[in-house]
């Protein structure tokens, strides 16, 4: 494992140079208060050359930035992202996933298996779960064929099967313990044709989003983190990763985390 621990955030100008090439980045969920948060310190990186930032809600075009709508749900505005990409940036170096739901103004994480809802459930699949994996049909084959590359999604701790030992959440926890299954599974195709290509799940930690808002009151002192601290771990552990990380769950602070 090459990830290290570490214990301090970076300056911009020293992420991600292990890509050695410029990279050509997109930011899905651009939006969210992680998301937004990688997309400022992927903007601030001398290393990163072009971003493309898709989103559900609009967001200003910037210098490196281009930004096109896409929603998650919707495979046809995914395919249309993936051919601008290609069109105007070529290879694609990084594909970081930053969308995800937990509650809407209707529904919240379930207590109980008497409060699932097929609807719910669903919706909470296709966002978590299957989302990330067509973002991946898409825009993995846009991977150059030597030299390093990443695809990473943010899962969750709570996805994590062995470390489950307080029960509920039951249909965000299941969509993180499949979108685990699916980096791990995507992870073994990619490295018969990508040799030094890198898939990874990643746990933000407790982040002050709109997602963590309603459920923040038990979080110890000092571990909710702003979305600028965990989006800079977190690409702190995507700049460290190699190819023998592949397919593993992996935290903010570079612990590699139990299926
Ligand atoms: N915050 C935490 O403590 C925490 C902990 C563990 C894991 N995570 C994970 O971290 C990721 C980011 O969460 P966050 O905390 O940054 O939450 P957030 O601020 O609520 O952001 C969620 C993002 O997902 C986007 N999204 C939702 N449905 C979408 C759809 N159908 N199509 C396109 N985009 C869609 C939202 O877009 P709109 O702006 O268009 O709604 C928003 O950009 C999620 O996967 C979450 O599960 C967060």
């Amino acid at each position: 494992m090459s990830i290290q621990q570490s214990k301090s955030i970076c300056a911009a100008d020293a992420l991600l140079k292990s890509f050695e090439v410029p990279i050509n980045a997109v930011v899905v969920g651009a939006t969210g208060g992680i998301g937004s948060a990688v997309l400022e310190l992927l903007d601030h990186c001398p290393n990163v050359q072009n971003i493309l930032a898709l989103s559900r809600r609009p967001i200003p075009d910037g210098l490196k930035t281009k930004s096109m709508a896409m929603d998650i749900q919707d495979e046809a505005t995914i395919a249309k992202a993936a051919e601008v990409a290609k069109a105007e940036f070529g290879d694609i170096h990084l594909v970081f996933v930053a969308t995800g739901i937990l509650h809407d103004d209707e529904n919240q994480p379930e207590k109980t298996f008497r409060g699932l809802s097929p609807e719910w459930a669903s919706r909470v699949f296709a966002i978590n779960a299957t989302g990330p994996m067509i973002i991946a049909k898409h825009f993995v084959p846009l991977f150059p064929r030597d030299g390093k590359s990443v695809f990473t999604a943010i899962s969750a701790k709570v996805g994590s099967i062995s470390d489950n030992g307080l029960g509920g959440w039951y249909g965000y926890r299941a969509s993180k313990a499949a979108l685990n299954q699916f980096i791990k599974t995507l992870s073994i195709e990619v490295a018969r044709k990508y040799s030094d290509a890198v898939c990874l799940a990643l746990h933000p930690g407790t982040v002050d989003t709109e997602l963590s808002t309603p459920f923040q009151s038990g979080v110890p002192e000092g571990r909710l983190f702003t979305p600028e601290y965990s989006a800079n771990r977190l690409l702190q552990v995507v700049d460290q990763a190699d190819p023998s990380d592949s397919g593993q769950l992996v935290a903010w602070d570079g612990e590699r985390l139990p299926y």
